[in-house]
């Protein structure tokens, strides 16, 4: 940023500030319930074509965690069934990583005339707005992806219907070292002005 600007108002601020914590960098203790539906909040008021509402996020806490961790290392064996069962044994424990992890979804409406990406492109937007919401809160997350979010008996299995998506995994914890905040990329290459040819 050039150092022209005025300093930007807080809010700008928590976002040009934000940052992904690694799971290995998320310890005790996680969001309480205030902070966490704060966070929720703040998802819904990502935008949504239609008033469809396809936000969905689910907790998984405590000892939950270790059935998660059930649940995946399940949908890899019948995915992969040859993979070995040290790599089961990793992708079981995988939930234990930090105090939280939230399933991030869309509920999605396959007859409407809003198109389907349309509402995960929303459901994705809250996600974000979630992430930014857990940082500004001084908690530290990561949205992580993996193969097993597109499996439908994972998505049963977490209450999703077949027909629903899973955007990601959500790891929340409290940052154990302090925060990095990257220096971000230049802009300019990622934006231009228009003007009719
Ligand atoms: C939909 C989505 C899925 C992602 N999945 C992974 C993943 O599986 N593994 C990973 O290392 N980063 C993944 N990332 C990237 C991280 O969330 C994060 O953005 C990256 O580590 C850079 O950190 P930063 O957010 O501080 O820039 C994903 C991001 C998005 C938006």
């Amino acid at each position: 940023m050039p150092d022209s600007l005025p300093a930007p108002p807080p809010a700008l601020a928590a976002l040009l500030a934000r940052a992904s914590v690694p799971p290995r960098q998320l310890g005790e203790p996680g969001p309480d319930p205030a902070a966490l539906d704060r966070a929720v909040a703040a998802a819904l008021c990502a935008p949504d074509h239609g008033g469809l509402r396809p936000w969905r996020f689910v907790f998984v806490a405590g000892a939950a965690r270790v059935a998660l961790g059930e649940v995946l290392a399940a949908s890899l064996a019948r995915r992969e069934p040859a993979t070995p069962p040290e790599r089961l044994d990793l992708e079981r424990a995988k939930p234990l990583r930090a105090p939280l992890v939230i399933a991030a979804g869309a509920a999605l409406r396959h007859d409407h005339k809003i198109p389907v990406w349309e509402q995960e492109a929303s459901a994705a937007a809250g996600t974000m707005n979630l992430l930014n919401a857990l940082d500004a809160q001084g908690y530290g997350a990561i949205w992580l992806s993996s193969a097993a979010l597109r499996d439908p008996a994972v998505k049963l299995a977490l209450g999703f219907a077949e027909t629903d998506a899973l955007l990601g995994w959500i790891y929340v914890g409290t940052p154990m070292v302090d925060r990095p905040r990257p220096a971000r990329t230049d802009p300019s290459p990622h934006r231009r002005w228009w003007a009719a040819p």
